[in-house]
């Protein structure tokens, strides 16, 4: 079975998509944190965001390994470290990088071989699992995702002096660039079922998945 999960920042595709992983007992893959991986990386390394053929031919080379939730670059641990605004600010300058995008699609592609699967990204239902048995694109207004991304921020400390404001604009200006890069753009796909999470609870939108999956209409 595979399952893709599409959306924004923020509208609850990873939470979402680590229960149904418990619920239906199948491997949980979280695409972003692999380009928040190879973002961190470059950071570390001091490459130069403009030189695109340098982050290309370091992402061919790092080693992203999950442990369980758990995420490791090139055998170090970087669970926390990928999370930072720095790294999600960047992160949208390496992900448009087709060189970096052909690398993780086929990691993203291997993994998923032969294994029941729910993926979260932008470009899963349309580029790395076209025939996936169920699509979903959760989507939510701005406000509520900056909201959900702010408290979420201040719950582990790590807001770093920005103003649910600023967490908006972010998000905001990370949601042009990943629907407007030239490839593999965050898009709903036509056979998605698309879900609006606004004023849903995370229970109710796992309700909601889970019953389409049941009722095998969510392709
Ligand atoms: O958790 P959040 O929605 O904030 O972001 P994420 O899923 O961790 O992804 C971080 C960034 O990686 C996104 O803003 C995209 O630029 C990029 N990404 C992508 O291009 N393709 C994917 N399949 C997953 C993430
Ligand atoms: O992966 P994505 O960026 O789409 O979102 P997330 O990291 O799963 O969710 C962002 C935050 O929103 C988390 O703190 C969730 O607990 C929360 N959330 C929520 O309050 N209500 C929902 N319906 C979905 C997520």
């Amino acid at each position: 079975m595979q399952i893709a999960i599409d959306g924004p920042a923020g509208a609850g595709k990873s939470t979402i998509a680590k229960q149904i992983a418990k619920t239906l007992n199948i491997t949980y893959l979280d695409t972003g944190a692999m380009y928040r991986a190879i973002t961190k990386g470059v950071i570390d390394r001091k490459i130069d965001f403009a030189d695109q053929k340098a982050i290309a031919q370091y992402a061919a080379s790092a080693v992203i390994t999950f442990k369980g939730q758990r995420v490791f670059l090139d055998g170090e641990e970087v669970t926390e470290g990928i999370r930072t605004p720095e790294v999600s600010e960047h992160t949208s300058e390496v992900a448009p990088i087709p060189e970096v995008r052909k690398v993780l699609v086929q990691q993203q592609q291997r993994i998923a071989e032969g294994t029941d699967v729910i993926m979260d990204g932008r470009d899963i239902g349309s580029t790395v699992l076209p025939n996936a048995d169920y699509k979903f694109y959760l989507d939510a207004a701005v406000s509520e995702r900056a909201k959900r991304r702010y408290e979420e921020l201040q719950e582990k400390g790590g807001l770093n002096g920005k103003t649910l404001t600023d967490i908006e604009a972010d998000i905001a200006r990370r949601d042009y660039n990943d629907s407007h890069r030239a490839v593999d753009p965050l898009v709903c796909c036509d056979d998605a079922v698309r879900i609006d999470t606004t004023h849903m609870t995370i229970p109710e939108v796992v309700a909601c998945v889970i019953d389409h999956v049941e009722d095998g209409t969510a392709k």
